[in-house]
């Protein structure tokens, strides 16, 4: 099955105008007259609508907001894949656009269509790393106080779900997903076969009524991009919830922080990329596991003043 990724994630938000403001603020693009949908740079997207919206797929029956999560698939051939074998043992809807919509063993609506992706047109983030000859050219300067947020791709969602091994069958029997890590406790890291991402979907092992969308997260084109853009969104008075560091599997950066949209919303950069050789681990999962390193944000000091809040003077 050759699915490429997360297409969109659709919401059924309590308040759409706190919503929307956020992930514009985060450096998503509003599309459209409505401005509900909002896009990275390569035409993935987060829609939010209000949640008694009569459209909207019904929810979970929990707190999760989270309505639909649509995969984009490289060609018309795999959606009829996707029909014909989920078609086995579920209803399988064809919508209008020409997409598929039915649920996961756990319950999330799913959709499937051909892929909105556009080809990234931007520049990568790179580095001057002594003796390798390569970096950025002579006299080309790293920072841009003014370069804006920009998401580029939707990246990965992670679920909430009441039985992991069920959850995680559904994706690897049925649609060709791989496990290519695992934290022993929590769930496996799973990617479809479109892509080679460390993972397209985590999945948590946890009660039912927490069932839902834990996060999700859109690639920024490096580290750097990931720091600023970050920086900048708790300067603006979004509380950071966890980060900025490093992952473990993966390698991904993170920078997590809370949201109007009931789930936690990531920056994410440079996260590794593995095919079919590559050998999966498995670690129990615990602080050290989940992470390289972690750190705090704090205000900006300069030499010279008072230490910065919360530090004592060296002498
Ligand atoms: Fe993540």
């Amino acid at each position: 099955m050759n699915i490429i990724g997360l297409d969109e994630l659709l919401f059924g938000v309590d308040d759409v105008a706190a919503c929307t403001q956020y992930l514009r603020d985060y450096g998503l693009t509003p599309v459209g007259e409505a401005g509900e949908r909002l896009e990275a740079e390569d035409g993935t997207a987060v829609v939010v609508r209000a949640k008694d919206d009569p459209g909207l797929p019904p929810g979970l029956g929990t707190a999760s907001m989270l309505r639909k999560t649509t995969y984009g698939v490289a060609d018309a051939a795999t959606l009829e894949a996707i029909a014909t074998e989920l078609g086995r043992d579920r209803e399988v809807l064809r919508l209008a656009d020409g997409s598929l919509q039915t649920v996961d063993d756990m319950g999330f609506v799913l959709g499937f269509q051909i892929t909105v992706r556009r080809p990234l047109q931007v520049a990568a983030e790179v580095v001057n790393s002594p003796g390798t000859g390569q970096g950025r050219p002579v006299n080309d300067v790293a920072v841009d106080e003014g370069a804006p947020a920009r998401p580029l791709s939707l990246s990965h969602v992670v679920y909430f779900v009441p039985d992991e091994t069920r959850a995680a069958a559904f994706y690897t029997q049925r649609l060709g997903f791989r496990e290519t890590d695992r934290l022993i406790g929590a769930g496996g890291f799973l990617q479809p076969a479109g892509t080679q991402d460390h993972h397209t979907l985590f999945m948590i092992q946890t009660p039912p009524f927490m069932q839902g969308v834990e996060h999700f997260t859109f690639h920024m084109a490096g580290p750097g991009a990931l720091m600023q853009a970050g920086y900048r969104f708790a300067g603006k008075g979004y509380e950071s919830f966890w980060g900025p560091g490093r992952h473990k599997f993966g390698s991904n950066w993170f920078w997590y922080f809370n949201s109007p949209l009931g789930c936690h919303v990531e920056y994410d950069a440079d996260m590794d990329l593995h095919d079919a050789q590559w050998k999966p681990r498995a670690v129990p999962m615990n602080a050290e596991a989940s992470q390289l390193f972690l750190f705090t944000r704090r205000e900006k000091w300069a030499p010279g003043g008072p230490p910065p809040a919360g530090q004592k003077a060296s002498h």
